[in-house]
This record gives structure tokens, sequence and C-alpha cells, in this order.
């Protein structure tokens, strides 16, 4: 494990966990090094507001080895899967009419929930995770994990945090009663089948009442998660403030993680794609304070991460771009590449 740490009040002694760089790409400090004040010192001339470091009982040979992939929570993947066979395990006692138990869906939040408040960019980790064949069962254990990293990002406490992420993993749960044909139908939807899947927020409030969860609010979000600011939205076409809080994280989550999702009759959107799609989606549609926060996290490009380019190459960020944070300054083998000025060339994803 790592965490991220402000250089401001970072104890000397602690373990970087990734090579850091100066401008011109020689390596300032590498990866390992016990931090003393004049590698704090010299970070802090160059502009570095925080690194990551190792958490100290988990520095050992092994860590040390690993390349970038390793700042992330390693338990995440297998906590991932069993949290998506839970929500299996779920759908189908509600497809075959039984219900489903408050401490089942608790059960399943708790898997993930600390892994993911401690994971710096969950998404790109979701990206790698998922995959088309189980898009539902995927997109609702991961709609939960981004809701809660939003939720996290505007400083809901743990009770919030936990049952937002509930709201978020139960989101689609009506699905389950409508006939996979249509679900899982690999193509555009005629009339009656897409009025067929509008149900589908109100059937999720009935199951959900029936669960007898402790707050009210993962009920309304299940109804209203496919309202729009601009009352557009289904079922009930509120607007704006009317729509439940939890409901309009929960929004941003379910489309972004639509559009990113490789689905059986198209391939998932390139990252900076769907962030346009967002941000026009905030004019009208999603929130706008839920969307920046998605977007300001999801964006977030760290100095030494590997980025795939439009042009195919795989390249190291080398300067992050505070203005428009999709847009650093890379390096591709000894050359570099400023994305600000070379408005043609765009990071298509992260390096896997
Ligand atoms: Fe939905
Ligand atoms: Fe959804």
């Amino acid at each position: 494990m790592f965490i991220r740490a402000d250089i401001s009040g970072l104890p000397l002694g602690r373990r970087l966990a990734q090579d850091l760089y100066a401008f011109d790409g020689h390596l300032l400090v590498a990866k390992g090094i016990v931090l003393q004040e004049s590698h704090l010192q010299q970070l802090r001339q160059r502009g570095y507001e925080y690194v990551y470091i190792q958490e100290e009982d988990e520095v050992n040979e092994n860590s040390l080895n690993q390349g970038i992939d390793y700042l992330i929570d390693k338990q995440l993947p297998k906590v991932f899967s069993i949290s998506v066979e839970s929500m299996r395990h779920m759908m189908a006692r509600v497809s075959s009419g039984h219900m489903i138990k408050a401490v089942e869906v608790e059960e399943c939040i708790d898997l993930v929930y600390d892994h993911v408040l401690r994971t710096y960019n969950v998404f790109k980790y979701l990206q790698n995770l998922r995959n088309k064949d189980e898009y539902t069962l995927q997109h609702s254990v991961s709609v939960g994990i981004l809701s809660i990293k939003i939720g996290q990002s505007l400083g809901l406490d743990t009770d919030k945090l936990r049952n937002l992420g509930i709201a978020g993993l139960l989101h689609d749960i009506g699905k389950s009663m409508i006939s996979p044909d249509i679900i899982n139908k690999p193509g555009p939807l005629d009339e009656n089948e897409f009025k067929e899947i509008q149900k589908h927020p109100v059937y999720g409030y009935r199951i959900v009442n029936g669960i007898k969860l402790q707050d009210y609010d993962i009920a309304q979000a299940v109804l209203q998660h496919h309202e729009h600011q601009d009352g557009n939205g289904y079922p009930l076409g509120v607007q704006g403030d009317k729509i439940n809080d939890f409901a309009r994280i929960i929004a941003v989550a379910d489309v972004f993680d639509a559009l990113t999702s490789d689905r059986a009759y198209r391939p998932r959107m390139p990252l900076l794609q769907a962030v346009d799609i967002i941000i026009k989606s905030s004019c009208g549609q999603l929130d706008p304070l839920a969307s920046r926060r998605l977007l300001s996290y999801v964006l977030d490009i760290t100095t030494g991460e590997k980025v795939i380019l439009s042009t195919g190459e795989e390249a190291t960020v080398m300067l992050k771009n505070e203005v428009e944070p999709a847009r650093p300054l890379v390096r591709i083998g000894d050359n570099f590449l400023d994305l600000k000025t070379n408005r043609d060339v765009f990071i298509k994803d992260f390096a896997r």
C-alpha cells in the first residue's frame, strides 16, 4: 500500500513510492529512497506539493521492485470480483421473486469500502478490472465505487459515504425485474423496450424499500438516478435542488462509467471523450459540482505516470498542467512533448 502525503507536513524517514523527475527529465529522487530534509527541499524548490510514500509496515524488497502500478491497493481486484459475485447473487434472488437482506448489501459495500477510500485514482484500476461480458454487475459495483470517491471529495462523513456506496451498488437493481433479452440486447432498443427499461428506477425503488435499509436517501437515490437537472429526466421529471443529493452524485458516476465501459455492441470511449461528454452534460443534465469533482479526480494525472497518447505511443508525464490537467508535459523516449501547445495529440488512456 502507498499513501499520498503533503510535502509540507511529511515527517522525515518515510520511503518514497515513486520515481520523481525534474523538468528536464533527469531523475531527482528514486523510488525506494528514505526521504531526508535535503530531498524534501529539492522537491519543494521544484514545485512538488505532494508525493506518494509507502506505508511503514509495507516496506519490503518486493514492493521496491514493482512499477508504478503498485501505487494502488493490491487487494482491490480481489474485493472487486467478490463484490461482483455478491451482486450476481442479489440480482438473481430479486429476479426469481425473492427479497434481499440489508446485511447482504452492507457486506457487499464493506468489502470494497476501505480499499476504495485508500486508493488514489481508483478509476484507472477499474478500467483494468472490467470486461464487456458482465456489464450490469460490474457497472453496479463500479458506480458504487465512483460514487464513494465523488462523495469523499465532497467531504461527506463516513455514514453518508457508506450509504452513498450502497445506493450506487443498488441503483440498477430494478433491472433484475426486466427481461434479460432487453437488458442484454446488443443494439438499439425499440420504443416499447425503451419504455420497459425506463421502469427500472421505480422497480428498484420498490425493491430497496423492501430491504429496510436505515437511510431513506438510498431508496430515493435509486428512484431518481435518471432525473436531469433541467427536469427532462425520468421517471418523475423533478428538477435541480429537488433531486436527491445521492441521486445527483450517482447520476454522474453512472453516465461516466457507462461511457468508459466496453459493451457488447461498442468499445469503451477514450477517457477524454467521456470527459467532454460529462462537461457538456453538466449544463442541464448532470449536477455541475458532482461532475467537476469527478473530472478533477479522474484527470488528476500525476508526475511519473505512464499514459498512452492518441498517436499510440506510450509516454511518461513529466510536469503536471494545473489549468488543463489532461494536457501535461510528457516524455516519449528521449523526446519531450508539451500537450498544452501540441493540441492535435491527446492522452487516450492510462498505460496498463
Ligand atoms: Fe439506471
Ligand atoms: Fe446505471
